[in-house]
């Protein structure tokens, strides 16, 4: 999957944009491109000049708290939004001035499912997904065959005379989005399309999910306030705060070491934090000769190799326990934290924190425990 790296300041918000492309030739190959964009409604500025490119086939995920701008950001891509500021590039499209026309084509090119499904409650499975190839003229036979391969993509033939109070929360968005991919669309936006399922159910709508980006190929920019979700099926993450960019870049890597408090907020439910019984016992000087050293070694996943335990305790000398800790795994980087109490070793505090800082990428001395 091609992940394109933009620069992390855009100065090119207001040149033309033949100069732009030769400034920067991968966003050529962006597939979803936010120039400058900006909203207000009313008084109310929700976006301000985002600057953002989102490459074909990329799963792109959007975090933020409430109220951050993310639906209105995701909304201007299929113009269910119209930017106060700026333009939406769609395969270097600019979609600004679409008429009506091109406006219903470019909404078959893109998908869309919702939190709470938007269903038709009278009508049944099959008849929801039908309905927008019938709006828009298909043939009866090539509808049916449409609707057949969807509801078997999503798991549901055997639903399909089922009405949607009949169907669990789950069920009912398989059906959502066998409907958002009639038309075959290149696009699938998200807006948290998995907030009303309950875990399990929500790992099998990202199984879907990332079924459909690999087998169909399309690009999904998605919407969520589950960090978990974020970490299961995205390739890059960006992070929004009062309708601004503050930080973006590949899971792993704002997972791994997150830069503005927001995303440290966001993700600290995905930290390990150091017990209450242990912070209790916590003391910032040694009391006594013999008192362990706690170290918090932080895997942000900058280096490609696992920690290296024997190597690491070797270095460290003394007795080392392992208190909390372990690793998992984001797009082939090993991330993660481990608390240690090392006792009896012949070095001090600092220079544990230093031998220690040459297997993880952060090392902190967090205090003594007897
Ligand atoms: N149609 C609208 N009219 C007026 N204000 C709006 C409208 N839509 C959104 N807003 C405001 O714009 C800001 C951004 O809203 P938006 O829905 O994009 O946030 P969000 O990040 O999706 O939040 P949430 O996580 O709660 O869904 C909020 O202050 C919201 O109240
Ligand atoms: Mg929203």
């Amino acid at each position: 999957m091609s992940v394109v790296s933009l620069p992390r300041q855009h100065p090119e918000t207001d040149r033309p944009l033949a100069e732009q492309r030769e400034l920067h030739p991968e966003l050529n190959k962006a597939h979803v491109r936010f120039i400058g964009v900006g909203k207000t409604y009313g008084e109310l500025q929700a976006l301000h000049s985002i600057d953002l490119a989102i490459a074909r086939g990329e799963v792109f995920g959007i975090i933020g708290r409430s109220g951050a701008g993310k639906s209105s950001l995701i909304r201007t891509i299929n113009r269910l939004e119209q930017p106060s500021r700026g333009r939406v590039l769609i395969d270097q499209v600019d979609i600004g001035d679409f008429n009506e026309d091109r406006l219903v084509e470019l909404r078959r090119r893109i998908g869309m499912i919702f939190q709470h499904f938007n269903l038709m409650s009278a009508k049944t499975v099959w008849q929801n997904v039908e309905l927008p190839l019938k709006v828009a003229g298909v043939p009866k036979e090539d509808r049916r065959r449409k609707v057949r391969e969807l509801l078997d993509l999503v798991g549901l033939a055997d639903k399909h005379h089922a009405y949607p109070a009949q169907l669990s929360g789950g069920q009912k968005q398989r059906v959502g989005i066998a409907r958002a991919l009639v038309h075959d669309p290149e696009i699938l936006l998200c807006d948290e399309a998995t907030s009303a399922l309950d875990p399990e159910t929500t790992q099998s709508i990202l199984g879907l999910l990332k079924a459909i980006n690999q087998r169909l190929g399309l690009t999904i920019i998605l919407i969520t306030h589950e960090m978990a979700v974020i970490r299961e099926i995205c390739d890059r993450v960006v992070v929004l705060e009062h309708g601004r960019i503050v930080e973006q870049g590949p899971v792993w890597e704002v997972f791994g070491n997150p830069q503005h408090e927001v995303s440290k907020t966001l993700l600290a439910p995905l930290q390990h934090d150091l017990p209450q019984e242990l912070r209790d016992r916590l003391h910032s000087s040694p009391a006594t000769a013999e008192a362990a050293v706690v170290l918090r070694l932080s895997f942000t996943g900058s280096s490609q190799e696992e920690p290296d335990l024997a190597a690491l305790f070797a270095a460290l000398g003394g007795h080392v326990r392992l208190l909390q800790g372990g690793v998992e795994r984001i797009q082939g980087h090993a991330l993660g934290q481990l608390l240690l109490a090392v006792s009896a070793s012949a070095l001090d505090a600092e220079r544990l924190r230093q031998r220690a800082g040459q297997w993880a990428q952060q090392v902190e001395v967090l205090g003594y425990v007897v």
